[in-house]
């Protein structure tokens, strides 16, 4: 069988691929990171690369068009090379600069203290004393003794920790650190060393988003934050969102692929972190992880595949407590993971990280967290009750769908403005030349789009502007709003919006506001009864709250009652990390949240329906 060289630029990669494989399965082994939404199918025209030089097989795809056709685009997922090739990777197609969402604010009861540190995994020096004809225990009753009187009851010993332990205790005079993890019924015995080292014991909180994953490093004696790092989850080269994930997990290899790349992701930013911080990844003995159902499953390498199926089954919600090392986690030998805990298929350890994170599950207030991603997560409710649903909202938030979309990453225009003369302000994430377009910045769109007249209730362009300005003109997608100039862009293309664009946000605000008010029509209130929005999603640190609201994404109550919160996911990790009853917390939380499955709902539709205006039917 043939084989020939790639070389994508502009890093210079180089890659060999078998007669038949693709340039997007070349890239992922070339380690070239390049955005494929949905996962190699050729449905989603953001794998666009150009071929300079040699010979390839193409699909036509009307992703590509007739000038970027001429100038040697092709979509990378159905192109197979048929000499050797020399590709360019644009900008617009790289996956990059992540940018590390800024934590949440937590209020006061909830903020762990170093008086009320009580972390999941714990160190704790003892000298015990030595045998005696007097006192003859045996050596773990001597060590379960010891440990008692330091407040630890119920301590599990396996068999691993048995096997050495006389020799250690003779040969450091009974004087021994003993490394703890909490359990459901007490504490298990991680390791056992010789001398005292309870002094130092590190742990990390990772959010496993869907798109970024982002770690945590702790001291847990001090208690204290010794850095955040985010990268993106690098499972984004087999498929962007949960769906593609599952169905390439069930592919050959595919669930090995899926889990090492997320184990690799959080070894690369514990090392990160620990570099940074002066200690060894060794010497972290916990990690607590929070994320979505199917995120938890492939980080565990379970297979995810009923989770897709009705009737939505996860293999889990509260896993047992791991072995870092079985999953291939370099932290210390004896290290361990903890999960939290899922309710349902779609709503997952990160929804109620974020309910712990918010607080809203102590308040006597009624409180509702949406989180909006490619699936939009609504809990409502307060300390007697919680209920909770999913609703498919589309991949718009996350840059998705959209022409010129893009995450909320470096050069991603985060906030429009439009001037009474339809000149545009953009802003965009570190202040770089624009190079796309994320959610934010298309509810800004949105709006500013409504409230200048460049379209409709129905989301429609308004054809009498053709001609009054030029930035409103036909296009190859038909009609199209000039956001960025080329010379401007940092892609030196015109950056647009598409009515199809347009069409897929107002989908996507659709699916959240209508499942915001059916769950509340579930449970007998409407949204004046909620007397606080918590609001999280992937919009990196911004989020135009009355912007939103303008678009029908957020119904309209005082904004005073709503509050941006970022990522609570990583929040909520953190808390788990620093105190056991945090994670009991969290535990009690899955428990009490009654999940309502919309997808089957006719009532559910009927309001997704009459929330395709803008702001809403009236
Ligand atoms: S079109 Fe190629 S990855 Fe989506």
């Amino acid at each position: 069988m043939a084989r020939f060289k790639v070389t994508f630029l502009p890093d210079g990669r180089q890659t060999f691929v078998e007669e038949g494989e693709t340039l997007l399965q070349a890239a992922r082994r070339a380690r070239v990171y390049i955005q494929s939404i949905c996962g190699g199918e050729g449905t989603c025209g953001k794998c666009k690369v150009i071929v300079k030089r040699g010979k390839f097989k193409t699909k036509p795809s009307p992703f590509i068009s007739d000038e970027e056709e001429r100038k040697g685009y092709v979509l990378a997922c159905l192109t197979t090379p048929m000499s050797d090739l020399e590709v360019e990777v644009p900008l617009e197609s790289r996956m990059e600069g992540v940018q590390a969402v800024e934590d949440v604010v937590l209020k006061s009861e909830l903020k762990v203290t170093p008086e009320r540190c009580n972390p999941l995994s714990q160190k704790v020096f003892l000298e015990l004393p030595p045998p005696s004809l007097e006192d003859n225990i045996p050596d773990l009753d001597r060590l379960l003794r010891g440990l008692r009187g330091a407040g630890y009851d119920k301590v599990e010993v396996d068999f691993r920790s048995l096997k050495g332990m006389a020799d250690l205790l003779r040969d450091s005079d009974f004087k021994v650190t003993a490394s703890l993890a909490r359990t459901r019924e007490g504490f298990k015995l991680l390791s056992l060393e010789g001398g005292n080292k309870a002094s130092t014991n590190f742990g990390a909180a990772i959010d496993v988003g869907t798109t970024t994953v982002v770690a945590q490093l702790l001291d847990l004696e001090k208690c204290e934050v010794l850095g955040t790092k985010a990268t993106y989850n690098k499972q984004a080269r087999y498929g962007e969102d949960v769906i593609t994930r599952i169905i390439h997990s069930e592919k050959g290899e595919g669930l090995r692929e899926l889990q090492e790349a997320v184990v690799g992701d959080i070894n690369q930013l514990i090392s990160a972190l620990c570099g940074e911080a002066g200690i060894s990844p060794e010497e972290v003995t916990v990690v607590v992880c929070a994320g979505n159902t199917t995120m938890l499953h492939l980080l565990l390498g379970v297979p995810p595949r009923y989770i897709r199926k009705e009737p939505y089954i996860p293999a889990f919600s509260l896993p047992p407590v791991v072995g870092a090392r079985e999953l291939g986690l370099r932290i210390s030998p004896y290290g361990v993971v903890y999960c939290l805990p899922s309710v349902a298929s779609f709503v997952g350890g990160d929804i109620t990280a974020g309910v712990l994170a918010s607080g809203m599950a102590r308040e006597e207030r009624l409180s509702m967290l949406i989180d909006m991603g490619t699936n939009g997560e609504i809990v409502f409710g307060n300390s007697e009750f919680l209920v909770c649903c999913s609703c498919s909202a589309g991949p718009a938030f996350e840059g998705g769908g959209i022409k010129f979309g893009m995450r909320a990453s470096r050069g991603a225009i985060q906030r429009v403005e439009l001037t009474p003369d339809l000149e545009v302000l953009v802003s965009t994430v570190d202040g770089v030349k624009p190079r796309g377009i994320c959610g934010s910045g298309m509810i800004d769109c949105l709006a500013e789009f409504l409230r200048a007249g460049v379209i409709n209730r129905a989301g429609k362009f308004n054809e009498e502007l053709i001609g009054r300005t030029e930035r409103l003109r036909k296009g190859e997608d038909g009609l199209e709003f000039v956001l960025v100039w080329a010379e401007e862009s940092a892609i030196s293309r015109d950056i647009v919006i598409t009515q199809a664009d347009i069409d897929n946000l107002i989908r996507s605000k659709a699916a959240v506001y209508a499942g915001a008010k059916v769950l509340l029509d579930k449970v007998g209130f409407d949204f004046e009864a909620v007397e606080k929005f918590y609001v999280a999603g992937g919009f990196g640190n911004y989020l135009d709250i009355e912007k939103a609201i303008e678009i029908g994404l957020l119904p309209d109550l005082p904004r005073e009652r709503f509050e941006y919160i970022g990522n609570s996911s990583l929040a909520g990790a953190r808390l788990c990390l620093l105190s056991s009853e945090a994670f009991e917390e969290a535990v009690e939380i899955a428990n009490r949240m009654t999940y309502i499955e919309l997808s089957v709902d006719n009532a559910f539709y009927e309001q997704f329906m009459a929330e395709m205006f803008l702001p809403h039917t009236e």
